[in-house]
């Protein structure tokens, strides 16, 4: 009798420590033994379960079903399944738990939360989709400027120019969306170490904006930096804080139109410098705001292509500027103009 005692006290510690839900139940159907975490699934405490029929636990049919044919045929199932419609996913596996004379005396059904994997894995197929539609893209052009070259354009040097100057273009793109791409993973998988230190923000959009001087002088727009007197030094990797500031002065100049004005403001806050970089310019539907910092996500696809995008730009602003425990914002009016922000640890 101890020996039982003892047994099903250690059954209970080990199902009490799972992670997955356990379910066990009598040939009736009705359940003998469950966890907490099984309990959390079905929203009862306290041994709530006990003594349920599995059929009227289970909203939709299917679990209750396949431990019907457990207990009746003694085999062992496995189904996926969300449960209470809920968004969670679980792999649900039922199994017979069988009698000295294998004689058949109920089923366990363990429920492991898949949720994440399955997440992850259509995230994972959604990412390889747009980056090969996005090398498909530059490199289909390519191929058709170089195969109408090599029909005969290229005995007309105007037109072999033109071809040339667009296939430059497109290698271009090419190889800037695959050097976004390494900085993004290297960044997400952590490879990239981040070394952050005391950087001047007020220097670095200095030479951010000496960089980009030539697009800002070929539209004419009006670039002002507003600071107070004796901005704190932020807690920034250098290198990586010049990409976010390059990437949010890009977008600003590439969505202005010319004559436009852009402003870039930088503010304490807090233990917090934000830095915003307001533009005149086209604006961003409300609709469309939440995505801009996804990967891929542009407004205007056709657009956002004529001018060399890759859509990655922004994506990575997020990463860098979270990977500083900072924040990132946006505000934006159709036609009117767009407000990028990004807060950085003030030292
Ligand atoms: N200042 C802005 N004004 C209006 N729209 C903007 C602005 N900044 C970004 N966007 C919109 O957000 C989209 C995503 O921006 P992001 O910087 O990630 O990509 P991109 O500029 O298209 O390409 P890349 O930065 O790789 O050259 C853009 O395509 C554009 O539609
Ligand atoms: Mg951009």
């Amino acid at each position: 009798m101890l020996s039982v005692t003892r047994e099903y006290r250690q059954m209970q510690a080990i199902m009490s420590s799972m992670i997955d839900g356990v379910i066990i139940c009598d040939l009736h159907g009705e359940v003998a033994l469950s966890n907490q975490a099984a309990e959390n699934l079905f929203l009862v405490r306290d041994g709530g379960l006990l003594g349920k029929r599995i059929t009227d636990l289970m909203a939709d049919d299917e679990i209750g079903m396949m431990i019907q044919e457990v207990l009746l045929k003694g085999n062992e199932v496995f189904s996926e399944t969300t449960l209470h419609s809920s968004t969670q996913v679980y792999r649900v596996h039922v199994a017979a738990i069988k009698g000295e004379n294998k004689d058949i005396e109920g089923a366990v059904a363990v429920f492991h939360d898949v949720t994440d994997a399955r997440n992850f894995a259509q995230m994972r197929s959604d990412f390889v989709g747009n980056v090969s539609h996005e090398l498909r893209t530059p490199l289909t052009s390519i191929k058709g400027f170089v195969e109408t070259l090599l029909d005969g354009a290229m005995e007309n040097s105007a037109i072999c120019r033109r071809f040339l100057s667009i296939i430059d273009s497109e290698t271009d793109r090419l190889s800037r969306l695959i050097e976004d791409l390494l900085t993004l993973s290297s960044i997400e998988s952590k490879e990239r170490i981040v070394h952050p230190q005391p950087v001047c923000i007020i220097r670095s959009m200095r030479g951010v904006m000496n960089m980009l001087g030539p697009q800002i002088s070929d539209k004419k727009l009006h670039v002002e930096f507003v600071y107070p007197d004796g901005l704190s030094l932020v807690l920034a990797d250098e290198d990586l804080l010049g990409q976010v500031l390059i990437n949010l002065l890009d977008n600003a100049i590439k969505y202005t139109p010319p004559g436009g004005s852009i402003f870039v403001r930088s503010r304490m806050r807090d233990s917090r410098v934000i830095t915003t970089i307001s533009d005149t310019g086209v604006g961003i539907p409300p609709d469309s705001l939440p995505r801009v910092f996804e990967r891929f996500y542009r407004v205007d696809k056709a657009r956002s292509r004529n001018q060399g995008g890759t859509g990655l730009g922004l994506s990575i602003v997020k990463h860098i500027v979270e990977s500083h425990g900072g924040e990132v914002f946006v505000e934006s009016e159709i036609g009117k103009g767009s407000t990028f922000g990004v807060s950085f640890l003030a030292v």
